[in-house]
């Protein structure tokens, strides 16, 4: 079920995609957005951040553009081009299409921020909050034009992790929910739409369950950190990165319900023996800081973080090739 990504060459868009909040996710999705041939206007309250992210989205479009992973055909000087520092909010919504609200993860201030662009944006503009974990309704109950208000949550970081978890609120508009799908396809991000809103969304809730099931393997000594890495890595990860765990299933027998018959058993004889979840706390999570910090110090993280853009990056260059080879005609998928 791999999702094939558009090589046609990108156009440019007279549309305008708004920015509110221009820290790491922010600067992100400006990159994103220009990348897809859009206008882009970024605000931040802190005119010193604003100009920080300009520097260093140029910085980012050009390094990418050397390498030759960047998003879409144009280059790096057009992309930067599309992208304009605003001096207020009123002035980066004013006839924007889309509002993407980046600011950090509090529920007042987001709350706050929210109205302000409610107050600001166009009949028909979408305003999308981009909050890792907050409930679409909790964050939009408020506004006038809640029901053109949803969820794009990306995962980072967003240039290399194409999947945007779109969640409605219970009074968000069908078309709404269409149209930031599609303009989602547009930036060759890769929309994952809900029907209606839940705590952690799908990544979250999936990878929350890992944790949860790794910690108490790690608790009650059956294995380390280094262990639970590993079996990700050179386990679950390697189907990952081209199939879910449903396909998994479907690839492991003879379909899904033939893997049902043959192994529900024993999948839910062992899912029985599911710890309830616990807090990370105490001596478990002190063991496991120090076993972490063994294979990356805490000075290190920032070099280890570039070595992961970079293996994302390779990943994403890998699967985009896969998917062209197989797209000819001589493939037979
Ligand atoms: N960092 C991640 O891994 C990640 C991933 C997905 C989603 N998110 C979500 O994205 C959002 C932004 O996260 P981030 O990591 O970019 O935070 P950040 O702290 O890096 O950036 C937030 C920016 O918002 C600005 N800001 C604060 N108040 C503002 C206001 N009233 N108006 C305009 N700008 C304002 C700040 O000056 C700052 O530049 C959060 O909701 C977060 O949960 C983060």
């Amino acid at each position: 079920m791999a999702t094939q990504r558009s090589e046609n060459p990108t156009e440019l868009k007279e549309e305008k995609i708004a920015i509110i909040g221009s820290g790491l996710i922010g600067r992100s999705w400006a990159m994103l957005f220009a990348s897809g041939g859009y206008l882009v206007s970024l605000f931040d309250t802190d005119s010193r951040q604003v100009r920080d992210a300009m520097t260093n989205i140029q910085q980012q479009l050009t390094m990418l553009s050397e390498r030759g992973l960047g998003r879409g055909s144009l280059s790096a000087d057009i992309q930067f081009s599309r992208i304009k520092a605003s001096t207020s909010l009123l002035e980066a919504v004013n006839n924007a299409v889309y509002i993407q609200e980046c600011v950090p993860e509090r529920k007042e201030l987001k709350r706050a921020v929210l109205l302000e662009i409610d107050a600001a944006m166009t009949s028909t503009a979408i305003l999308a909050s981009s909050t890792s974990a907050m409930m679409p309704s909790l964050l939009s109950d408020h506004l006038t034009n809640k029901d053109r208000f949803i969820v794009a949550h990306p995962i980072n970081p967003p240039f290399y992790v194409p999947v945007v978890e779109i969640v409605p609120a219970p009074w968000t508009a069908d078309h709404v929910t269409t149209t930031t799908s599609e303009i989602m396809d547009a930036i060759a991000q890769v929309p994952v739409v809900f029907f209606k809103e839940v705590d952690g969304f799908s990544v979250g809730r999936i990878q929350f369950a890992i944790l949860s099931v790794a910690y108490d393997l790690i608790k009650n000594d059956i294995c380390d950190v280094d262990a639970i890495e590993v079996a990700m890595t050179e386990g679950l990860g390697m189907w990952y990165a081209f199939y879910g765990p449903f396909e998994v299933e479907h690839l492991n027998a003879d379909g899904f319900l033939d893997l049902c018959n043959k192994y529900g058993e024993a999948v839910y004889r062992v899912q029985k023996t599911f710890a309830a979840p616990e807090k990370m706390e105490g001596p478990t999570a002190e063991r496991m800081r120090e076993q972490l910090e063994l294979f990356c110090p805490l000075d290190k993280l920032q070099k280890k973080r570039q070595w992961r853009d970079e293996r994302l990056a390779a990943l994403s260059r890998l699967v985009r090739d896969l998917d062209k080879e197989e797209a000819t005609p001589s493939g037979d998928n």
